[in-house]
This record gives C-alpha cells, sequence and structure tokens, in this order.
C-alpha cells in the first residue's frame, strides 16, 4: 500500500540516522520482517523513547504486544517502568512470554491474554500512559475504558493513527472503509473531546497524543 503520511527519500535519509538497537531488539526487529510481523516503526521507537525521557511514565498499558517487542523496549528505557500490555492472538502470546523471559524484563512485564475489549472492561488501576497499537478499526471502542484508567494528566498514544494516509481518503479502496471509517470517527473523537487535548503527528503510520485533561 503506498504511504501517503512521509516522503520516502526524507524518511529514509532521518531513519539512517536513527541509533541502531543491539541484542535481543535487534534480533527481533529482524525476526519480524519475514513473515512480517507489525512491530512500531524505528522513528516512532525513537520518538517514544524521547518522549518518555521526559513524560517518566511508571505505568504503561499496551493495547497490542505481538512478540513483545515494544514491551520490551519500553522496559529498556527507566528500571522503574512497569508495563502491562493485553493481546488475543496465542502465537503471539507464546513468542511474547519467551521473548519476556529472554530479555530479563518478565518481572516488569504483565501480559493480559484475551480481547482487549473485554479486558478493558474488567481492568482496574491507573497508568500514566496507555499505548494504544491493536486492530484501528476497535480503537474507538475501546476508548471510554481507556480514559477510565488512564490518570487525570496522563498520556493516550494511539500507533497508526492514519493508516498510511487513507483515512483522508473521500473514497478509501473498498477492503479498507471500515478501518478508514472508524479511524475517522477515532480521530474527531479525540480531537474534540473536552477530555482530552490532542495532537496528530504525520510520523511512522501517524501517531496521537493526547493528554488526558485533569
Ligand atoms: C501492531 S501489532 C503490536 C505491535 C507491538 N506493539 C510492537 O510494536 O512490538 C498489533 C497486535 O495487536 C493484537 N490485537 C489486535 N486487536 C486486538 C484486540 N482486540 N485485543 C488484543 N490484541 C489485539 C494483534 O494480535 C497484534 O499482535
Amino acid at each position: 500500500m503506498e504511504d501517503r503520511i512521509v516522503y520516502p527519500e526524507l524518511n529514509g535519509f532521518l531513519r539512517a540516522q536513527l541509533p541502531q538497537h543491539t541484542g535481543l531488539l535487534h534480533e527481533l526487529e529482524e525476526y519480524a520482517k519475514e513473515p512480517y510481523i507489525p512491530i512500531i516503526q524505528p522513528e516512532v521507537a525513537q520518538f517514544l523513547k524521547v518522549f518518555f525521557s521526559f513524560s517518566k511514565p511508571k505505568k504503561i498499558l499496551e493495547i497490542g504486544t505481538a512478540i513483545g517487542y515494544s514491551a520490551i523496549f519500553f522496559a529498556g528505557l527507566d528500571k522503574e517502568t512497569e508495563i502491562v500490555t493485553v493481546e488475543r492472538n496465542s502465537d503471539m502470546i507464546k513468542a511474547a512470554h519467551e521473548n519476556f523471559e529472554r530479555s530479563g524484563f518478565a518481572d516488569k512485564i504483565t501480559l493480559i491474554e484475551g480481547d482487549a475489549a473485554d479486558v478493558l472492561m474488567r481492568l482496574d488501576g491507573e497508568f500514566d500512559t496507555v499505548f494504544l497499537d491493536a486492530a484501528k478499526g476497535q480503537y474507538q471502542k475501546f476508548l471510554p475504558d481507556i480514559l477510565r484508567v488512564l490518570k487525570p494528566g496522563g498520556v493516550l498514544i494511539t500507533d497508526n493513527i492514519l493508516y498510511r494516509g487513507i483515512v483522508a481518503d473521500a473514497n478509501p479502496p473498498r477492503k479498507h472503509i471500515t478501518i478508514a471509517r472508524n479511524l475517522k470517527k477515532y480521530i474527531v473523537g479525540i480531537t474534540h473531546s473536552d477530555r482530552l487535548d490532542t495532537t496528530v503527528l504525520p510520523l511512522g503510520d501517524g501517531v496521537g497524543i493526547s493528554k488526558k485533561l485533569k
């Protein structure tokens, strides 16, 4: 699918300047290439590294674990950060558990198995950051529970929010119509909410940053 968010040449140049990961993170980046497993893009990872160095999250809720790459990346940024991550795919759950053990961060990462819609409904606790990186068409459905568990002043980060630019299409390709429509509603919802202050960055596949107002 054509990417209409970033200029490929500029993105390639900037990506070449990013710090290269080593060890398990590098191994997982290679593993995720074939067959393709969607993990956060390098520029989004670097952005979150810098962002978290300011916001210093102590408790992150991640929706969408996959093989555990981003959870391991977040866990390695600050030894005090605790991560709760939600995944419904059994193959991903198995791989993530193995990777958490290998990372040495298994004691800081809790994987909750199940569909995020059900898990979120039952979830208690207060998170200072929520990283939403799951089925894009469902983001809107998750929002009320995310707002319930997000602390006032906390930050909701939404990955892939621009969906290759398709959200802005007047006539999205037929097979993407539902996701495009749902994501559009989600963007309108978080940008007009009186409970959130939101900015959307054309970074990677689009990243939404929403602060929960006090
Ligand atoms: C983009 S990947 C997550 C990548 C991961 N955050 C990373 O960067 O390493 C999305 C994951 O969300 C999971 N997922 C999608 N919808 C979900 C849902 N409703 N509940 C739980 N997991 C879901 C998928 O199975 C997939 O593994």
